[in-house]
């Protein structure tokens, strides 16, 4: 089977849980810290080998596009300034070899009519779709490279997968199957949105897929399915009765950042390990936490 070069960022949602700060800018464009959420995602791709991006954009989508593209009136400006290191920060943005594509859904059908609108850019290959709005901090390999290991040995669909409280579970889709190797399992069952007590297990898919491209020919008909949407998981679920597919519990913290505490942890674990604001930001987080107000004001000042 081929090498997984090609990743999907389906960036079309509503993002109706961040609104309004959704109104008129896509959540993926949404910074922890200093970068967006969709340049987390695409150097999660391309650590992983991954050298096209596609993008499947919608409505007010226009900053991601410009977020890739050069930036040439603000590079010559910072060139006259002689902001060297912002230049290299901008210019650093994707290597060079990477390409990106746009796509365009002009309705948000859902997650499994998004990456189906990627189908003439993958063709016939296995490809990976990340969801921006999952971030993963891993503290060795990405989480997208840890699949595409897995995936060059199994050479089959591998959907990244984490355990969530069994009260969570109808805000996922959940995962049934039997374990073949610590951390690695293959799925028998997949169902969105279970509630509780008809959800088979408690192992979530959780924004990391690596699919083959058998999948465009199931989404292809998949009907309607929770949320009046098309989803993906329905179609997963058709692809299980034909070929292997495994769930993969990667290892990192994911952070929910289409929900507003899953952002907020997401910007205070990245701040603390932020290689410029990360000492400060531990002390002024110690300050508050000892109510040492004199030494809170001092270093909110400070900046
Ligand atoms: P979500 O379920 O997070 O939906 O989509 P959403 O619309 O983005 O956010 P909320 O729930 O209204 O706050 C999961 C992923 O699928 C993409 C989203 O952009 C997100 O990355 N998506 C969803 C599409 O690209 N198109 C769709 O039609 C639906």
């Amino acid at each position: 089977m081929k090498a997984i070069k090609k990743a999907v960022f389906p960036v079309a949602g509503m993002g109706t849980r961040f609104l309004p700060a959704t109104k008129a800018n896509p959540k993926e464009m949404l910074p922890v810290v200093d970068k967006p959420l969709i340049q987390y995602a695409a150097e999660e791709a391309v650590a992983a080998g991954i050298d096209t991006l596609i993008f499947v954009t919608g409505r007010n989508k226009r900053s991601i596009e410009d977020h890739f593209d050069t930036a040439y009136e603000l590079e010559r400006e910072l060139e006259a300034k002689s902001k060297h290191k912002m230049l290299e920060v901008l210019r650093s943005i994707l290597p060079k070899h990477v390409n990106c594509v746009f796509i365009r859904q002009s309705q948000a059908l859902g997650l499994g009519h998004a990456v189906l609108c990627a189908k003439p850019v993958v063709n016939n290959e296995p490809f990976a779709v990340i969801l921006a709005d999952d971030l993963i901090n891993s503290s060795g390999k990405s989480c997208l490279s840890q699949m595409v290991e897995h995936f060059n040995f199994q050479h089959c669909s591998i959907l990244g997968t984490q355990k969530v409280p069994m009260e969570d579970v109808s805000s996922y889709g959940i995962v049934d199957g039997t374990e073949v190797k610590p951390d690695l399992m293959e799925v028998s069952g997949i169902v969105e949105k279970p509630p509780v007590d008809k959800a088979p297990s408690n192992v979530a898919v959780v924004g990391r897929y690596i699919l083959t491209p058998r999948i465009f020919d199931l989404l292809e008909k998949t009907q309607k399915g929770a949320g009046n949407e098309i989803q993906l998981t329905d179609a997963i679920s058709d692809l299980l009765k034909e070929q292997r597919v495994l769930s993969y519990n990667f290892e990192g913290n994911r952070f929910d950042c289409g929900s507003k505490m899953g952002y907020l942890k997401a910007q205070v674990e990245f701040a603390l390990e932020h290689e410029e604001v990360g000492e400060e930001f531990r002390e002024y987080l110690r300050a508050l936490k000892d109510k040492d107000l004199e030494k809170v004001v001092k270093i909110a000042k400070s900046k």
